[in-house]
């Protein structure tokens, strides 16, 4: 009887066929087990000769289909071997890499271009209060910044009964830095040269304003500061920003609480095979110009406001949009998209770390 089922497994084509002729031999109802059943009615005598002879079969058949399984196993192996090539020599695939995101990226080179012409990096609270965001910025009880449609409050006020905010502008990082510099000088004073890189929030959204922004402060407070020395120093910055010499710079009489005079400022575009250019001649056809920043000197009142003496030490101040500025250099259209989180997006901008 092993003899039959040997002689089968060996023609067995693939793994169905050799579990067929298990179940025939071996299965509940397979012939070996059934003969293993009759064991229990034999005599004595015939249970010694007809035991070992039985049991011999289905230990021999339990091998045979167990030998005839890993032979069908290393074939399959071989043949994917044989077809499968793995080149061991080629360099593995490689994490995904990470980038810097593009606000990060004119982040950095703002520090950069501002650390050449000797200006520090200071930060400030995302959550202001309303002393630091307004009022000691000279900003009326009325002024419509104010307004609960343009601010984002927090419910609550805090300990000293003062309303807190989410940072409307990097300006309140203008007042932070005074103050300090009064305090560790017992209001005597020192020169500030500082720009403050950070989020900056208003309820506004649409292609061109986003409720979390990002914008650059600058505060210079020295002796003798003037206009001529903001131009100097914008034209410088925009310049070494958009790598250009032939840039043009326009300032615009404008109105801020906490600077006297004050200017708007917009750099000057061509259009290049009909893309806005940074840079070239503002006064062709096409071209124009494009707001940027806002600026002015520090009203006298401000500098009260944080304990220094507005006759010794003037200065000048800007707040600039540094989403703005990213677009403005690298072509992009929708500013909303530099939040989305979509990766193939900052794929396309991808700057390598
Ligand atoms: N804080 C102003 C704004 O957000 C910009 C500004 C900063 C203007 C400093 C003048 C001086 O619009």
């Amino acid at each position: 009887i092993a003899e039959k089922y040997l002689g089968q497994i060996a023609a067995a084509g693939d793994g169905d066929a050799l579990e067929a002729i298990r179940v025939a031999a071996l299965g509940k109802k397979g012939e070996i087990s059934l003969l293993l059943k009759t064991l229990g009615k034999m005599t004595p005598e015939e249970r010694q000769t007809e035991g070992p002879k039985i049991n011999g079969a289905r230990q021999a058949v339990a091998d045979a289909i167990a030998a005839r399984k890993d032979a069908m196993e290393s074939e399959a192996l071989n043949a994917r071997l044989a077809t499968e090539k793995l080149d061991m020599t080629l360099p593995p695939p490689g994490a995904p890499k990470g980038s810097i995101h593009p606000v990060s990226q004119v982040m950095d080179e703002l520090a950069e271009i501002f650390a050449d012409l000797g200006f520090s990096v200071a930060t400030g609270p995302e959550i202001e209060d309303d002393w630091h965001n307004f009022t000691a910025l000279n900003i009326p009880e009325t002024h419509p910044a104010r307004a609960m449609h343009d601010t984002f409050y927090f419910p609550q006020t805090d300990e000293a009964g003062m309303a807190k905010l989410l940072r409307t502008h990097t300006s309140p990082v203008q007042i932070r830095t005074m103050m300090d510099v009064a305090k560790q000088t017992n209001g005597a004073g020192e020169p500030i040269y500082l720009i403050a890189p950070g989020r900056t929030y208003r309820s506004d959204s649409d292609a061109t304003h986003t409720p979390m922004f990002h914008q650059v402060e600058g505060l210079v407070i020295d002796k003798g500061i003037h206009m001529g020395h903001l131009k100097w120093t914008l034209e410088t910055f925009v310049r070494a920003f958009f790598e250009r010499d032939d840039i043009e710079l326009r300032l615009r009489p404008s109105y801020f609480p906490f600077t006297e005079p004050s200017a708007e400022v917009d750099v000057g575009f061509s259009v290049e095979k009909g893309r806005r250019i940074i840079g070239g001649d503002s006064r062709s056809n096409e071209g124009g110009w494009m707001e940027i920043l806002g600026s002015g000197m520090v009203h006298p009142n401000v500098i009260r406001n944080c304990g220094l003496d507005p006759d010794v030490w003037q200065g000048f101040a800007f707040g600039c949009g540094i989403d703005r500025l990213a677009m403005l250099k690298y072509g992009m259209d929708d500013l909303r998209a530099f939040f989305d989180g979509d990766l193939r997006w900052a794929d396309h901008y991808g700057f390598d770390a």
